[in-house]
C-alpha cells in the first residue's frame, strides 16, 4: 500500500494529497485551462500510477482542452455515434441523461441510453470488451445533480492482493469473455443490429492481468459474461463473489461531484459505477474522454 505521505512538486507548486486508505488522492494546484507542461504531467501521472483515481477539482476548460491533456496520457478511444460526442469532438463521449440535440431531459424509452444507464451504473471497467482494454478515463463535470449521481470506485489491485491465497491459486489461470451487448442481455433489452455488433465481437482477458508495475488485478465487471470452460453456474458465481468481495468497503472511494471536477481513474485496476439518482427529474452532463490500453510488449 502507497505511503500516506503529502508530496509537493516544488518547481509546479502540485500537491498530491492521498486519501486515507491509499487508493485515490487529490491534486491541488494545477489549472487545466494552461497548457500542461512536462513537470505538471510527470507529477500527475506519478499520482496515476500510485493511486488509481486522481481528482482535480475546480476547473474551467474547453472540451478542446480536456482532449488536448488526456492525449498525453495515450492515444485516445473514439465515438463514432455524432449524439455521443460533446461539440463534434469523436474522442469525447457524452455522460448524460441529457440530450445534445433538445437540451431536454431523455426518456428511458431510449434504448441506448436506457442500456448505457443501466450498464453504468452496475460495477464495470471501461472498455473491458475492447480486445485491448482501455488504460485510463478522464470525467469532467458540467452538471452534476443535487442528490446522488456520486461515482464509485473500487481497487481490483488491492482487492487481488487481499484475497486468501487459495483462491487467488483457483482463479489466476481463468479467462473471462467480455462483451458490451451483455447489459442489453442481462436486462433484456433488444440487441443491437448485427452489422453494429460486429464491430465490438466478444474479446478474451484474463481474469488476472498484470499492471506494468508488478502489481496484478481483478479484470471483472459488467461486461464480463463469462468464465471460459467452466459451466454457466459457476461461472457466475465466482464472477458476482469477486465483485462482491472487490466492491467492499476497504477497497471504494465514492465520489461526490461539484460542478469543475475532474476525476481519472486507472481502467488497469479498479472498477466503478454510477449511483442512482433523479434520472427523469435531474439533469447531469459530464464529458469523458478514454485513454486506450497499450498491447502487451
Ligand atoms: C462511466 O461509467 O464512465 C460513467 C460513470 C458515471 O456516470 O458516474
Amino acid at each position: 500500500m502507497p505511503a500516506p505521505a503529502t508530496a509537493h512538486d516544488k518547481a509546479d507548486q502540485i500537491a498530491v494529497h492521498p486519501f486515507e486508505n491509499g487508493f485515490g488522492c487529490e491534486l491541488a494546484g494545477l489549472d487545466l485551462s494552461q497548457p500542461l507542461t512536462q513537470a505538471r504531467f510527470e507529477t500527475w501521472h506519478d499520482a496515476f500510477e500510485r493511486y488509481s483515481v486522481v481528482v482535480i477539482r475546480g476547473q474551467h476548460f474547453s472540451v478542446a482542452q480536456h482532449v488536448a491533456f488526456s492525449e498525453w496520457f495515450g492515444k485516445l478511444e473514439q465515438y463514432e455515434d455524432p449524439k455521443d460526442q460533446a461539440e463534434g469532438f469523436n474522442t469525447i463521449i457524452r455522460v448524460s441523461n441529457i440530450d445534445k440535440y433538445t437540451n431536454a431531459i431523455k426518456s428511458l424509452d431510449d434504448i441506448g441510453h436506457k442500456s448505457f444507464t443501466l450498464g453504468t451504473s452496475d460495477w464495470h471497467t471501461d472498455s473491458s470488451f475492447r480486445r485491448i482494454p482501455s488504460k485510463a478515463s478522464l470525467l469532467f463535470a458540467r452538471e452534476v445533480t443535487p442528490e446522488g449521481g456520486d461515482t464509485a470506485f473500487a481497487s481490483t489491485s488491492m482487492a487481488w492482493e487481499a484475497l486468501p491465497e487459495d483462491m487467488q491459486q483457483r482463479i489466476e489461470h481463468l479467462t473471462v469473455v467480455h462483451d458490451f451487448e451483455e447489459t442489453r442481455r442481462r436486462f433484456g433489452l433488444p440487441p443491437r443490429p448485427p452489422e453494429i455488433r460486429a464491430k465490438l465481437p466478444p474479446v478474451t482477458h484474463p481474469l488476472v492481468t498484470n499492471l506494468p508495475d508488478g502489481r496484478r488485478a481483478l479484470l471483472i465487471g459488467m461486461h464480463a459474461v463469462r468464465v471460459e470452460d467452466m459451466e454457466p453456474d459457476a461461472s457466475r458465481a465466482i464472477l458476482d463473489e469477486l465483485k462482491a468481495f472487490a466492491t467492499q468497503q476497504q477497497f471504494v472511494y465514492r465520489h461526490k461531484w461539484r460542478v469543475g471536477d475532474l476525476v481519472m481513474w486507472d481502467n488497469r485496476c479498479t472498477m466503478h459505477r454510477a449511483m442512482p439518482y433523479a434520472l427523469e427529474r435531474d439533469r447531469r452532463l459530464l464529458h469523458r474522454t478514454t485513454v486506450a490500453g497499450e498491447a502487451a510488449a
